[in-house]
């Protein structure tokens, strides 16, 4: 199927081509189109080429407007102010379209012209360690821009970098062979939640003994050594640790309704064997200098709070490897073995010292060429509704999984509440809830720029009115629910038919959806197909008060027509949400 080219694009290629035709000394100009609260679209480019031509600006535009070749997509076209355009369009040429993108299964959207392959480094929570609401955040963003990524065309390759690696593994391990039964599931059966709550008992016990038994401090830090020097036995134990915790992950990354493969976990520990030739090559090549018996690579412009320079550590004076040296070796692999052209990376905010370390270090080593883009999508802070970071009132770490029980509890209860006529059974309540709930925290995360902090507020995330997923559900579901109940009027699009004001507003905006997805992923901007989708949802909701598509009293062609607007915007609604991850059930 064919791509469509939008209104916008169309109106701005005429008055460029207008442009060109009364101002050859224009060169290729800019009409400078955006859409207008006056008219449908207004050209702002002729004030500055003006100042450029030096000519009157109002006098140009009068000319612009005389060369405009005759069309059927501009009804009106007027000069405004000191030299804007004003341009109003068909009605017919706003249902032609909207029917051309029906047609179109990607409703219309192209494809990037020169998809590249992108790997994207996100959910990446710990072994042994309880996930929180900052690994919710690279999760949810991480998979969103995955499926935004993959629908322009790129190739994307999922890359979660688990922390399975380091030192408290040999407290870990100690503590599990002195205590071999700790991890044992009593009838086979295991689910997330009780092998977490083994691998917390464990982390515990073996931090209180490291930290009091001088002995078992001792064993533990051989124990590191044995499982660096790749001893067997010691192998098997840590192996235990990371398949324990990927029950858990799993099964928070499901109550998440997010896939997650086997084959894209590559943590930490996946570039063991690349640690040494790293380090090698950064020192022979001289990006990386020993200082006070560290392995470091320093940065002009990156200095502490007394001014000393403050070094990317890439080995460490006791010999160990830390964080750095695992992420330059990730970087080697991806560009070499995985030919990504962009490394993008869903990472909270706090590490972004640490990327831009990172990749200066890697383009310095010839890692990063001019070809290969390195970005990092870096989130803020979610936090409790008194402002601060979130935490329990006991000042501990708030478990992801309580949050998403609770979401869907409250989200429940909503769908529950606005069931008035008990249309829907016990099933049907819980699987919306479940629906509505998790979109309800996906959507709070993915509505405000990631960079920026965010409140988490239950109550607020599951409200019906305002900018929320559950309002975006419903507006789906109402508009699934007219074309129900139309019996047997299907969605036919009338370009004949003269248009209400609600329908032009709502026609134009559903055409705007491929141009506002090519923002967001050259951006990297999620949020702002979240603020598309709400305000289509509002403009979806003027329609549906001012023009009844079901009305007796509508000849059959509006009736037709209306359903056809209501069709095509559920569609654009139904596609957006899907690409944040989240679902739009029939009915609510
Ligand atoms: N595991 C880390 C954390 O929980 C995030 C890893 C980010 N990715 C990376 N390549 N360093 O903070």
């Amino acid at each position: 199927m064919a791509p469509v080219t939008s209104l916008a694009s169309t109106v701005d290629q005429r008055i460029a081509d207008a442009l060109s035709a009364a101002l050859p000394q224009a060169g290729a100009a800019d009409p400078l189109l955006r859409r207008s609260d006056r008219a449908d679209f207004q050209a702002n480019g002729i004030l500055a080429l003006a100042k450029q031509l030096k000519g009157n600006p109002r006098e140009l535009a009068t000319r612009v407007v005389a060369a405009l070749a005759a069309n059927d997509v501009i009804k009106d076209i007027e000069v405004s102010g000191p030299g804007f355009l004003n341009v109003t369009v068909t009605d017919r040429a706003i249902t032609e379209t909207l029917a051309a993108r029906a047609a179109d299964e990607r409703l219309g959207v192209p494809y990037a012209e020169q998809p590249g392959t992108t790997v994207i480094d996100y959910a990446q929570p710990n072994v042994a360690k309880e996930m929180h609401v900052g690994h919710l955040r690279s999760a949810v963003i991480g998979a969103a821009m995955v499926e935004l990524l993959e629908f322009t065309g790129e190739k994307v390759i999922r890359r979660h970098h688990i922390g399975d690696w380091g030192t408290q593994y040999g407290m870990l391990i100690q503590y599990l062979i002195e205590h071999p039964h700790e991890l044992d599931h009593e009838d086979g059966a295991v689910d997330g939640e009780s092998a977490m709550s083994a691998l917390d008992r464990i982390y515990k016990a073996s931090r209180a003994a490291f930290d009091s038994d001088q002995e078992f401090k001792e064993r533990a830090r051989d124990r590191v050594v044995a499982l660096q020097s790749g001893d067997e036995q010691t192998r098997a134990h840590w192996q235990r640790f990371v398949d324990e915790s990927k029950i858990y992950f799993y099964s928070v990354f499901d109550k998440l309704d997010m896939e997650i493969h086997d084959e894209d976990i590559v943590g930490e520990s996946g570039y063991n064997d690349m640690l040494e030739e790293t380090c090698r090559i950064l020192e022979e090549t001289g990006v990386a200098v020993r200082s006070e018996g560290a392995l470091c690579v320093f940065f002009d412009d990156v200095k502490g709070p007394d001014g000393d320079p403050v070094p990317l550590i890439v080995k460490k004076s006791n010999g160990g490897y830390g964080y750095a040296a695992t992420d330059l070796s990730a970087i080697r692999d991806r560009v070499r073995n995985l030919d990504a052209t962009t490394l993008l990376y869903v990472v909270d905010a706090r590490q972004a010292l640490h990327f831009k370390m990172v990749f200066e270090t890697a383009r310095r080593a010839g890692w990063l060429g001019d070809g290969v883009k390195a970005v990092q999508l870096a989130f803020g802070t979610v936090l409790g509704k008194d402002g601060k970071p979130f935490k329990t009132r006991e000042g501990e770490t708030v478990r992801l999984v309580d949050l998403l029980d609770e979401a869907v509890e409250r989200a429940t209860a909503v769908v529950r509440e606005k069931d008035k006529r008990e249309q829907l059974s016990e099933p049907e309540i819980a699987e919306r809830g479940v629906q509505v709930g998790i979109g309800a925290v996906k959507y709070a995360d993915l509505s405000t720029s990631a960079s920026r902090d965010y409140k988490f507020d239950l109550d607020q995330m599951v409200s019906l009115t305002g900018d929320t997923s559950v309002y975006l559900q419903y507006a789906y579901a109402r508009a699934r629910s007219i074309l129900r109940r139309a019996g047997d009027a299907r969605p036919v699009a009338h370009p004949e038919l003269e248009l209400a004001p609600a329908e032009r507003a709502l026609g134009l905006f559903v055409d705007q959806f491929g141009e506002t997805l090519a923002e967001v992923v050259s951006t990297y901007e999620p949020h702002k197909l979240a603020a598309y989708l709400y305000q289509l949802a509002s403009h979806f909701s003027t329609f549906y008060d001012q023009c009844k598509a079901l009305d007796e009293n509508n000849p059959p062609a509006v009736t037709e027509n209306r359903l056809f607007f209501c069709d095509i915007t559920a569609r654009t609604l139904r596609q957006g949400l899907e690409l944040l991850g989240i679902r739009a059930p029939d009915s609510l």
